[in-house]
């Protein structure tokens, strides 16, 4: 018995710490079937300026270390990265931006969808 509670403890941490680094990607997040009302103009160029550009921006001042690749100026650039943006920034991934200033839950899920109905 003591054994099996153990084995049983060993397990659901071992699940915690599989959550923890378990990024929603993507291909896991359905457009709704009725697509989105979010444009890049209604709502990806903004969150993206608020949130990213600081940093990921051609003519950011200082990057702070985020690749040259990794630019995401105009909505072609957006799209070539969706996955990668998607996969830091979006639904309950939260390593993008780094640091305590997040935009809240509710502005990555409008990205997750935004991104999930191919960024229009
Ligand atoms: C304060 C600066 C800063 C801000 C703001 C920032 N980033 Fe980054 N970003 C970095 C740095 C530094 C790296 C390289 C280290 C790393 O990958 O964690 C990076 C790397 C990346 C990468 C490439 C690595 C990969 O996983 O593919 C992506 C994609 C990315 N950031 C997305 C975003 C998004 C989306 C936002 C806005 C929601 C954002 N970042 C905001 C600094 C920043």
């Amino acid at each position: 018995m003591i054994r099996a509670a153990a084995i049983a403890s060993v397990a659901s941490i071992a699940a915690l710490v599989a959550g923890c680094f378990d990024a929603t990607t993507i291909d896991e997040y359905p457009c709704p079937p009725d697509g989105t009302a979010l444009t890049y103009a209604s709502f990806g160029e903004d969150f993206l300026a608020a949130n990213c550009e600081t940093c990921h921006a051609a003519d950011a001042p200082s990057r702070h270390g985020a690749p040259e690749a990794f630019t995401f100026d105009t909505l072609d650039q957006v799209r070539g990265h969706a996955d990668r943006i998607f996969v830091r920034a979006a639904a309950g991934n939260t390593t993008m931006p780094p640091g305590p200033d997040d935009p809240p839950a509710d502005e990555r899920a409008r990205l997750a969808e935004w991104l999930a109905c191919g960024a229009p």
